[in-house]
């Protein structure tokens, strides 16, 4: 048994969407989330600025305490999740597309064909199709960078005709001439759009990341006898800028109930300010 909060990170409110799912699946664990707000996206920017801001937001949550890390955010597990765990050795630390490909290959099979959405940074690193090959060679796998649903999304801009019209500009075509019948949503904060891109794309399988990992979570800490029981922890949300948006989110995927929102601000360190 272990009663120290999980600690969840991602560049904003997407990573809220893994919340839900583990309140359903683990209710007795608490979590300690942060959300840098001030800086996303991060789905467009180099890799070396990713690792450094994912290092600062680690370094924050263990000196929290936490008792494990997920990343909550598939940019970061594509850039960093082997340097995080060189970095913290002794911390289960998980990441978001290892649980996502998993499910993937149960589902599917070889005459399927499947879709990857995501952000730049993560389709250019062709990690969700590492993960795939290395689970079914055999499968069929394309993929689309979508970079503006992130701030549209950060944005609230999400049932919306200007929504559905980005989400019909990057993934029309593709779905057509690539016959795709399984999607990925390979970003934490694309379940937000879900079921516009299900009315949009009716026939289409969805697979959702944030719905995965929570398994993933649960057999790590059953592995290592690190489950929560009877926890008297607050669930703290943490975000680099307080925007009325991602205070929202969290009253609804909440309740609103047994809930600290904090800001924090992470300076960058000097040598990254030059
Ligand atoms: N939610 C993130 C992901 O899963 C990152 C989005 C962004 O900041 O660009 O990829």
């Amino acid at each position: 048994m272990d009663n120290r909060a999980i600690g969840f990170f991602d560049s904003g409110l997407g990573g809220l969407t893994c919340i839900a799912p583990l309140a359903k699946l683990l209710p007795e664990e608490k979590v300690i989330y942060f959300g840098d707000t001030a800086r996303t996206p991060y789905g467009s920017k180099a890799p070396a600025t990713i690792k450094s801001f994912s290092m600062q937001i680690a370094d924050f949550l263990v000196s929290n305490d936490v008792k494990m890390l997920v990343i909550a955010c598939n940019t970061i597990s594509a850039t960093c999740l082997d340097d995080l765990r060189e970095r913290y050795p002794d911390i289960p630390i998980i990441g978001i597309i290892t649980p996502a490909a998993e499910r993937v290959a149960r589902v599917t099979s070889m005459g399927n064909h499947i879709g990857i959405i995501g952000t730049k940074v993560t389709i250019a690193s062709g990690a969700y199709e590492k993960a795939l090959h290395e689970l079914n060679p055999d499968l069929s796998i394309s993929s689309v960078a979508c970079p503006a649903f992130v701030p549209l999304i950060e944005e609230g801009i999400i049932n919306s005709d200007i929504m559905d019209l980005t989400i019909r500009y990057y993934m029309e075509d593709f779905v057509l001439e690539n016959r795709i019948d399984t999607m990925v949503l390979g970003c934490t904060h694309y379940p937000l759009i879900k079921s516009s891109i299900e009315r949009i794309f009716p026939d289409i399988k969805i697979v959702n990341p944030s719905e995965e990992i929570v398994f993933a979570i649960r057999d790590e800490l059953f592995k290592r006898d690190m489950q929560a029981q009877g926890s008297t922890l607050t669930n703290t949300f943490y975000a680099s800028d307080l925007s009325e948006n991602f205070i929202r989110m969290i009253e609804s995927i909440t309740s609103g109930s047994d809930v600290e929102v904090k800001f924090k601000n992470l300076e960058l360190p000097e040598s990254s300010k030059k």
